[in-house]
């Protein structure tokens, strides 16, 4: 599965907007007191993660950006802010995760990852972050909360349809798709990390035009791909979604989760 640089940038400032406030302070409550940190962005596209959360963070800053996509990682930051270093790290992590985790690192980030992943490698994640002790702080996990207003009488059936296609496989296995904040959850809490966690929505006002069409428009082509309902019941629900979003008479809110987990008892 590819992500686009246009995609993520569209989708970044309502990331930003959405991302759990109370999430973030103890991120870098975490953090607090130290001259300097190492982090960790697993699966950091263009770099949306270290764009929230470097202005939080009061210490020198070495991040590693790693992720599959190189034309993602060209458009990665730079190192020319102050007291900030930043490399990237092409790697496929369904292969090579513990590479990704080795060498000295004080934190792991990582952002609208984990509901792609299968729950063999969110399982591997926590073993091997909790192998070493460190640190997550999770944002924008998809939790399967779709809100459209006005309603359509074939919403559900497109919710339902775009929920069956997030748990096929993204290249990590059959995806956790919205069951993936839940059970990441679980699994540190198992490992034995306290978990500060809350809702981090996408929350699309009418004005809000771009993001909502293109949005829709994925949601589309997933419940077609899944082939549970007729073509010109998706088509006749996308152009009556499609209208109302021309007019700003839409309104759409996404369900996600944001967490921090860390080791109890530590660093
Ligand atoms: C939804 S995007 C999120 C990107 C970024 N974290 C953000 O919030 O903008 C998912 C990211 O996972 C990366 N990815 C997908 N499969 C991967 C793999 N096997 N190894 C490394 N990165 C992968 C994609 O290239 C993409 O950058």
């Amino acid at each position: 599965m590819s992500f686009s640089a246009a995609w993520l940038g569209l989708r970044e400032p309502y990331d930003l907007r959405a991302r759990n406030a109370a999430v973030i302070d103890a991120v870098v409550a975490a953090l607090a007191g130290r001259p300097s940190v190492t982090i960790v962005d697993l699966a950091s596209g263009t770099g949306s993660t270290f764009r929230a959360l470097r202005p939080r963070i009061k210490a020198r800053q070495s991040w590693r950006l790693a992720d599959n996509n190189l034309s993602l990682l060209a458009r990665a930051p730079q190192s020319s802010l102050p007291d900030t270093h930043v490399t990237t790290m092409p790697i496929d992590l369904n292969h090579d995760l513990e590479a990704a985790l080795d060498g000295p690192v004080d934190l792991v980030t990582t952002s609208a990852l984990l509901d792609l992943v299968s729950d063999e490698w969110l399982q591997r994640l926590a073993v091997e972050t909790a192998a070493r002790r460190l640190p997550i702080y999770a944002a924008l996990s998809y939790d399967g909360r779709i809100e459209m207003t006005p309603a359509d009488a074939a919403d559900k059936k497109i919710i339902a349809a775009v929920n069956k296609h997030q748990r096929t496989d993204k290249g990590f296995g059959p995806a956790l798709g919205p069951g993936a904040a839940q059970k990441a959850v679980e699994r540190f809490e198992r490992v034995g990390y306290s978990v500060v966690q809350g809702p981090s929505d996408w929350v699309f006002a009418p004005t809000d035009r771009e993001i909502q069409i293109e949005i829709l428009s994925g949601w589309a082509a997933a419940a077609r791909e899944m082939g549970d309902m007729p073509l010109p019941d998706v088509a006749g629900w996308l152009t009556r979604r499609r209208d109302l979003v021309t007019g700003e008479r839409s309104s759409i809110r996404v369900g996600h989760v944001d967490f921090f987990a860390r080791p109890t008892g530590t660093r």
